[in-house]
This record gives C-alpha cells, sequence and structure tokens, in this order.
C-alpha cells in the first residue's frame, strides 16, 4: 500500500547519483570505487541504484546482509559484489555459488565459510577484516596472526580465495582526530602481518565516504563509498574541503492537502506543542513520522513551500504534520512541498534540527512512499529484501 506520488513521494535522480559516482571516482582515481547500497540502497530503493550503480560504472557494489545480495543476483547482476554482516546460523552456500565476496572477522566465520564453499564446489572470495578500532566487527590485533595462518592454509587448499583485507574507520570525517594516524598504521601493520602468512591479497579498503573524500592516505586500492554517492555529505563541509560538489539524490516531497487559518492563541497538533502567537494559517502536510519525517522535527525543522523555508509546527504525526504559512499566505492546496533535497534544505539540514544525521535521515523513508524516478521510470515498489539478520551502519 503506497501513498499516491501526487500526494507524496521521494523523487529519486539516478542522474545526480551518477554525477556523484563520477565526481567521486574522478577524485580518488585510480583507486576503485565500491558503491554500497545496503539499507535498501540507503532509502532510496536497492535495485533501483545497484542497476543505476552498474550503470554508471561501479565495478564494486557493496551490501551489509545477505538477503540484500540475494536480491541483488536475483536481479540479474553478476558484478562483483560484497557482503559483510551475517548471522552465526546463516547458510552462505548459495552467496558463494553466487560469485558474492564475503568479510571474514573469525575463525569460525572462516570454517563456515570453508564449509560453504565446499558445499558450492568452488572457492569462496574473501576480504579478511582486522579491527583497527572502530571496535565493531573485525578481527582483533591479537588473533589477527591465527586468523591470516588459517586462511593461508584454506588457500592452499583451495577452499578459499583471499581477494581483500579491509578495515572500518570511526571518525573519518575529521581527519585530525588521533584515531585516524591510528586506525591507519594499525591497518598497514595488520597487512604486513598478512604478507608475512604468504598472503597478497589484490585489494586493501578502509575508507567509508569521509575517508575516500577527506584522507587520500586512507585510499588504499578501493574505498567504500556509500552516502557521498546519495549526495550526503559524510559529515560538515568534508565533500567541499574535497573540492567536489555532491548533488542530492533523494528529494522528499509533498502537496499541501489543507491549508486553514488560525486565530492568534490555537493550539495545534497532539499534546498541543505549539501555540499561535498571531493569527496565521497553517497548512496540513501528509508525511509523518512513518514515511520518516522523524517527531522530532516537530517545532524545530523546517520544510521549503513555494521557495520559502516554513516552521514544522506542533508534533510530526504518523501520517501528517502541520506547517505555520504565517498570515495570508498565498500558498494553496496542491502546491508542493520540499521536506529536503532539490529546491529545498539538505538532508542534513533537516538532520540537524532532529539532532541525527544525514543517514538516519535518508534511510528511514518508509516504504509507503514512492520512489519515483525523475528521470521517468518508477522505481520499483518493494525492492527491500527480507530482513534477515542484524543491519550495521
Ligand atoms: C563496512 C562499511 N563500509 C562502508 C560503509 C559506507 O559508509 P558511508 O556511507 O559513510 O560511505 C558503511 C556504512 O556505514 C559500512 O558499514
Amino acid at each position: 500500500m503506497t501513498i499516491d506520488p501526487t500526494t507524496a513521494a521521494a523523487e529519486i535522480s539516478t542522474e545526480a547519483f551518477a554525477a556523484n559516482i563520477g565526481a567521486i571516482s574522478e577524485l580518488v582515481a585510480p583507486v576503485t570505487v565500491m558503491v554500497v547500497a545496503k539499507a535498501d540502497g540507503y532509502g532510496h530503493g536497492l535495485l533501483t541504484m545497484t542497476a543505476a550503480a552498474r550503470a554508471a560504472g561501479a565495478a564494486w557494489l557493496g551490501v551489509a546482509v545477505p538477503g540484500e545480495a540475494r536480491a541483488v543476483r536475483a536481479a540479474g547482476d553478476r558484478g562483483r559484489l560484497f557482503c559483510w554482516l551475517y548471522g552465526p546460523g546463516e547458510d552462505l552456500t548459495d552467496l558463494v555459488a553466487a560469485d558474492v565476496d564475503l568479510g571474514v572477522s573469525s575463525i569460525d566465520e572462516l570454517a563456515r565459510i570453508v564449509a560453504a564453499g565446499r558445499r558450492a564446489g568452488r572457492a569462496a572470495r574473501i576480504h579478511l577484516k582486522i579491527d583497527t578500532g572502530l571496535t565493531r566487527s573485525g578481527a582483533p590485533a591479537a588473533l589477527w596472526p591465527r586468523l591470516c595462518a588459517s586462511a593461508a592454509t584454506a588457500e592452499d587448499a583451495g577452499d578459499i580465495e583471499v581477494v581483500g583485507l579491509w578495515s572500518h574507520l570511526a571518525t573519518a570525517e575529521d581527519p585530525e582526530h588521533r584515531s585516524v594516524a591510528s586506525q591507519i598504521a594499525r591497518f598497514d601493520e595488520a597487512v604486513a602481518v598478512a604478507h608475512s602468512y604468504g598472503l597478497k591479497p589484490e585489494l586493501r579498503h578502509l575508507a567509508n565516504s569521509a575517508g575516500a573524500l577527506g584522507l587520500p592516505k586512507a585510499r588504499y586500492e578501493m574505498v567504500r563509498g556509500g552516502i557521498a554517492a546519495y549526495g550526503v555529505d559524510p559529515g560538515v563541509d568534508v565533500a567541499e574541503r574535497a573540492g567536489i560538489t555532491l548533488r542530492p539524490v533523494m528529494t522528499l516531497v509533498a502537496h499541501l492537502v489543507q491549508v486553514k487559518a488560525i486565530a492568534a492563541g490555537t493550539s495545534v497538533s497532539y499534546g498541543h506543542t505549539w501555540t499561535a502567537d498571531r493569527d496565521t494559517c497553517v497548512g496540513l502536510v501528509p508525511i509523518g513520522y512513518a514515511d520518516g519525517l522523524l517527531r522530532h522535527a516537530g517545532n524545530a525543522g523546517t520544510v521549503t513551500v513555494n521557495g520559502r523555508a516554513v516552521p514544522i509546527v506542533g508534533r510530526v504525526c504518523m501520517d501528517q504534520c502541520l506547517v505555520d504559512l504565517g498570515p495570508q499566505p498565498t500558498d494553496r492546496v496542491g502546491d508542493r512541498v520540499v521536506v529536503f533535497g532539490a529546491g529545498g534544505q539538505r538532508a542534513n539540514d533537516l538532520a540537524a534540527a532532529c539532532g541525527t544525521v544525514g543517514y538516519e535521515i535518508v534511510t528511514r523513508i518508509g516504504p509507503r512512499l514512492r520512489r519515483v524516478l525523475t528521470s521517468g521510470k518508477d522505481a520499483p515498489i518493494g525492492t527491500s529484501p527480507p530482513a534477515t539478520t542484524r543491519r550495521g551502519d
């Protein structure tokens, strides 16, 4: 059940997506850019974005969970695809058979993938992960030599092919943060250890968008770019400092469904948390927190109506919210409201008002809002694969 796109929709520009991928690729060249499309293509539509990334020249795609990798393969994609977050009970045989590269953080995971490869009748392609300081997944430094030794033995036996060594940065948007240099140094040490066990994979990858844009030393052979490809700055002015311009890929729009005059002293929405201090007009916007407009935006965020920013007043409801259009507005029912994106504020601006990050703003857009391709053909509905395991960010 989706909302009629003439009422509210998430407009998706694959052209902007391609331009962003092009800008990032040019900046980091000759380093390879893996385009990350987890979490339903950062909320933009998994299969639309993976197809668009390939069309923009992406040789590598990255997803978090097996269900996402399966959906990409089921759609006919046969290019390089990396998947790194799976549950302890998940059978990965079909992923190995489908030529999906898998991240490996422990000897237990390695053993499971060796077994999956044997069942699939082929060597599994793996990327060994070292925890360099994010303290999330990845082998701790103390266990890294054992993991390398086991991987070398499995590779010699023909059970696996070690394609990559990788890790993930904690504070890449702040190049001066001391953890940046420390993570790069630990990563280099881990690579040297892997080499000492005879592992010579073709790829090292450490950087996310912020690292790709702002930390040349962290680029190695490949970077994993997610949020920047979707046109959202990974931090504050990270893209500007890198000298590139990112275009928003998603524009969240709605059309005013009601405009009504209220008298000074009138309170609006649940809890009556906002009261008009003058005679004014409020507009009803048919997007609510079930559609991803965070409840925190009430009395904090703005939207753009006919080119001007107007405040969201009162509580954001499940399906709708109210904006203060001011006294005697010229705005009418049916006028376009830009919540964020082209012609409005950035996702990061709304995020700041809500005390969160642009990542959360775009990935929270609910399934009820159609993803409408601005180039013409609508994005397929229901591209999200079933949630099979945990998700990481
Ligand atoms: C392991 C991994 N690599 C790459 C990315 C992409 O990060 P970003 O969207 O900041 O580019 C993510 C996302 O958080 C991630 O979890």
